[in-house]
């Protein structure tokens, strides 16, 4: 049984899993090199405590589970499960993990929430590294439910089967991604999206705006309650994916997209900063975000309703 978990890295993802735990009653102590962050941790998990304690139904927070530690070695000593959150970089984490393997109980399960390195290669120097997996959230990690697992090339089965159960215990739905590939799953989806997009801006056909708006009310609404492949099902009619592939099939040829990535010029930076900046109105990022989890919350419950209809 998993109870007590170190987080390795406080920041946005890193105090996000803490609040996660801590909704579910894990023991959790964290660390980060930064010791500075406590404070704000501790502000955070009151800030988003009124959102997850709907979300999950739950009357108290509980914050003697929470405990705040000044070194990586104290932060693991006791860890059934380590959540590592620090920068997205290969070297960083190599040498971080390093430490990890070497500080931590031999049975503890080893998690990195990278959005898209190999586990492989940051897993390259630790030990025993068929404990070791990559469990890559969204953000807010609190709130939103997914979260893709991505075993190494040495990762035991019975590792991913327990970490698998351990993210369903804390209310998550994980995806099991079959073998290694940078970027995984949604973020290569997200990115082709992005780059897309980036495109369009930079060759000046819509604002940042538009472009939002696009996704807002357009494909997004459907988004959450389906993916791009059931979606399309149901856009063939009576005869679903098999029409629609005949209907769209040809669009493949056509010039629709181009997803190698535009050039990060100054221009479309300053295009792609001032445009965002225009549609947050002077709400700070703390202000959306909380209007973002008001939603979020009411979205997901709503989605319940609706997604067992689908499901079951
Ligand atoms: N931000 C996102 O939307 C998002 C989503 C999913 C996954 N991720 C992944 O989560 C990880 C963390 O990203 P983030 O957005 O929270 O970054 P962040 O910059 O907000 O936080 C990283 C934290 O790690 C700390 N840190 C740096 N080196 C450390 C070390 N050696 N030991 C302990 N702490 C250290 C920093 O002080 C900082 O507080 C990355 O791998 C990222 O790719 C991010």
């Amino acid at each position: 049984m998993i109870k007590k978990i170190a987080v390795i890295g406080t920041g946005v993802i890193g105090s996000g899993w803490i609040i996660r735990f801590l909704a579910h009653d894990k023991k959790v102590i964290a660390f980060d090199k930064d010791i500075r962050l406590k404070k704000k941790i501790i502000l955070e998990i009151k800030r988003t405590w009124p959102y997850v304690k709907k979300l999950f139904n739950k009357k108290k927070l509980n914050l003697k589970n929470f405990k705040y530690v000044t070194s990586l070695k104290e932060a693991l000593k006791d860890a059934d499960f380590v959540q590592e959150c620090a920068p997205e970089n290969y070297i960083l984490k190599i040498k971080l993990m390093k430490m990890i393997g070497k500080y931590s109980k031999s049975n503890a399960i080893i998690s990195s929430s990278s959005s898209g390195l190999l586990p492989s290669k940051i897993y390259s120097k630790c030990k025993n590294p068929s404990r070791t997996i990559i469990a890559h959230p969204f953000n807010p990690v609190y709130m939103i439910p997914g979260v893709e697992l991505v075993p190494g090339k040495k990762t035991k089965k019975n590792i991913l089967n327990k970490a698998n159960k351990f993210y369903k215990s804390i209310s998550m739905n994980p995806i099991m991604v079959k073998k290694e590939l940078p970027g995984y799953l949604s973020d290569r989806l997200q990115e082709a999206l992005w780059r897309e997009a980036l495109h369009i801006v930079n060759e000046g056909y819509a604002t940042t705006k538009d472009l939002d708006r696009a996704i807002e009310d357009g494909p997004g609404l459907r988004w959450s309650l389906m993916g791009t492949f059931l979606t399309f099902h149901l856009a063939g009619g009576k005869a679903g994916m098999k029409h629609m592939l005949e209907q769209f099939g040809p669009a493949l040829k056509l010039p629709w997209t181009k997803l190698k990535a535009p050039k990060l010029s100054k221009k479309l930076s300053s295009r792609v900063i001032i445009g965002t900046r225009n549609q947050a109105k002077g709400k700070s990022v703390e202000k959306l975000s909380k209007i973002r989890d008001e939603y979020l919350v009411k979205l997901q419950k709503l989605r319940k309703k609706y997604e067992d209809k689908i499901r079951k």
